[in-house]
């Protein structure tokens, strides 16, 4: 209804509408109900909880969709929430089909409705009362009977699944992170899920979740035998990335140089300047920050090459890991890096490729002389 605060003001649009209400993150859930018809069931997201006490749910359903009627005809329906790997569940239910149950786990609930065995929870309602609003019908019920188990839900945000994580999982791996870079544990030594939850005093499932992020970083490697490793860090990693890293750059250089567009090459350039304005002199004003605009800066040379394989390699070489774990341990640093990666970007901006494929090598160097240095300066080994 439109009051004086709105006379005047257009409606969204339902594009605008829909692009804006997808940041609003949401757990995922399948409607779920029976009827003499047999089970029916809908993915659905327009689900949440209303009132405590007494406890009740409400669901909005399409008001066209198969399940919609099935509620109005069974007067109950059951939320089952889908927990983090149960994404192609919610795929299926969301799809139209003759049998949405074919090889899902199901077993009769406390109203007799079908629900999954494997949910993350599942909330069984009677449908107290039913509003009709634009193309949905919005059900309230009565929850009559809600169990959970242990796990993490799938969640939804701007159109796409994800996980979920908790702010203070992701504090304990960066304490982890910072212990494995400050050599808290000797390279090559396991680090197992007991040790790490006790040292950081939190929970098993957020001791994993940090081996599982220090593993994606390259910071401990899963051995079979052994369980979680601190990988090594020595020169032959440094010199494996940073060639690795030298490969793949000359590659790019060699692809485009003399084609990129001026757009392009004005990004490249920014992301330099705002790398450069972090490493005065000899010393980096902020490590995280000097790190981060380095990563940018690489790779947004490599993506250059619009080449999907190439950007995949890149990422893959963990170049932030090994930066942090060499010139992370001191602020001294040396200006030649900049003054190499300005070299890259002019030579590219000029189309002259020898003076690109130059600097790149000069950088490569730089890089592995400088690690070979740090080692020395603690003893060999981070
Ligand atoms: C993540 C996600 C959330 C959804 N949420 C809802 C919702 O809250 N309400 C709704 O009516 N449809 C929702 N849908 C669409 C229905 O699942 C879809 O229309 C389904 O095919 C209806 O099934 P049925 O006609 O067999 O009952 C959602 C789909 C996805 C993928």
């Amino acid at each position: 209804m439109a009051t004086s605060a709105s006379a005047g003001i257009p409606a969204c649009d339902p594009a605008t509408f829909r692009h804006v209400v997808g940041h609003l993150a949401s757990g995922v859930t399948l409607v779920t109900t029976r009827t003499a018809a047999g089970s029916f069931g809908m993915t659905a997201s327009s689900v949440t909880s209303l009132s405590l006490s007494p406890p009740m749910m409400l669901a909005c359903l399409n008001t066209t969709s198969t399940t919609c009627a099935a509620v109005v005809e069974a007067g109950a329906y059951a939320v089952n929430v889908l927990g983090q790997g149960q994404g192609h569940l919610a795929q299926q239910f969301a799809t139209p089909s003759a049998d949405k149950f074919t090889g899902v786990r199901v077993v009769e609930g406390a109203l007799g409705l079908p629900v999954l065995a494997d949910a993350l929870a599942r909330i069984e309602c009677e449908v107290v009362e039913q509003v009709q609003a634009a193309t949905h019908t919005v059900f309230l019920g009565r929850v009559l009977h809600a169990e959970a188990a242990p796990g993490s839900p799938l969640t939804y945000f701007r159109g796409g699944f994800g996980r979920f994580e908790f702010t203070r999982d992701d504090e304990v791996y960066q304490r982890a992170r910072r212990q494995v870079l400050d050599r808290a544990y000797a390279p090559d030594a396991v680090l197992s899920l007991d040790d790490l939850a006790y040292t950081l005093d939190v929970d098993k499932p957020a001791a994993f979740y940090a081996l599982t992020r220090l593993t994606a970083d390259g910071l401990v490697r899963r051995d079979p035998d052994r369980g979680y490793v601190v990988v090594p860090f020595d020169t032959r990693t440094s010199d494996a990335t940073f060639d690795a890293r030298c490969a793949i750059e000359l590659g790019v250089v060699d692809m485009v140089i003399g084609r990129v567009p001026a757009d392009e090459l004005a990004a490249l350039r920014a992301r330099f300047e705002a790398m450069a304005a972090l490493l005065v002199g000899d010393r980096f004003v902020d490590f995280d920050g000097y790190l981060d605009a380095n990563y940018a800066f690489h790779e947004t040379l490599v993506a250059l090459a619009r080449s999907a394989p190439l950007t995949t390699a890149f990422a893959q070489l963990h170049i932030r890991s090994v930066m942090t774990r060499s010139f992370g341990a001191t602020p001294v640093t040396s200006q030649r890096f900049i003054e190499a990666q300005r070299g890259i970007t002019e030579g590219l901006e000029r189309g002259d490729g020898a003076a690109a494929r130059a600097a790149v090598h000069r950088y490569t160097e730089l890089a592995k002389q400088r690690v070979r240095q740090i080692l020395e300066q603690t003893g060999g080994r981070l």
